[in-house]
């Protein structure tokens, strides 16, 4: 995703709202964002890939098998119904090793830290997701079984989304 102001790439807009004072307006393809919308674009930005019609059903499995970047601050996959319903964000940080899950329903909602963190900059990880319309089971790198509750409910999710500095090299749900 590329946006432009007069001719300076996004990653001049990010810093041009870093400067301290007033906060500066930047352009959107030629549309005025808010200092909230910039966030919105940079997290956009860090998007990996989108996946809206895949059938993850409970009592399904889904492998994940990707590699971290080196020097990645985080990464984060979210499964739900869109980019903004989302029913399990898993997000390990490696500023503080921790992973942070959560759902996201007109709002996130409380925060579940797991303090097992089996991952490693610059190294390969394989996940394995499963869930029932009550309980997200992800069993971590080394076999750790972490659980979230499915907030949602629900029993099928199509949309998939990966942020962060990370590369995922397969997905596969059977
Ligand atoms: C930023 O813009 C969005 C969309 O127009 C708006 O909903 C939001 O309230 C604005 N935020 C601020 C801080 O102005
Ligand atoms: C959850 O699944 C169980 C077993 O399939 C079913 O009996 C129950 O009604 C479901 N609950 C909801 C809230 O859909």
């Amino acid at each position: 995703m590329n946006y432009f102001l007069n001719g300076l790439p996004y990653s001049a807009l990010l810093l041009l709202a870093g400067v301290s004072g007033p906060t500066p307006w930047v352009y959107n393809e030629g549309r005025q964002v808010n200092e909230t919308q910039l966030l919105r674009l940079h997290q956009l930005n860090k998007m990996v890939f989108t996946i809206k019609d895949m059938s993850f059903k409970a009592g399904m499995e889904m492998k994940v098998s990707g590699k971290i970047k080196p020097g990645c601050e985080a990464f984060s996959i979210n499964i739900g119904h869109n980019d903004d319903a989302i029913a399990l964000h898993f997000n390990p940080r490696f500023s503080s090793n921790v992973i942070v899950c959560n759902s996201n329903q007109g709002g996130w909602g409380a925060e579940h830290q797991e303090p097992c963190f089996p991952f490693q900059q610059g190294e390969e990880f394989k996940l394995t997701i499963s869930f029932n319309n009550d309980t997200f089971y992800i069993k971590l790198p080394e076999g750790t079984m972490m659980s979230f509750p499915n907030r949602f409910g629900d029993d099928v999710f199509k949309h998939v989304h990966v942020t962060g500095d990370v590369k995922i090299s397969s997905i596969k749900v059977n």
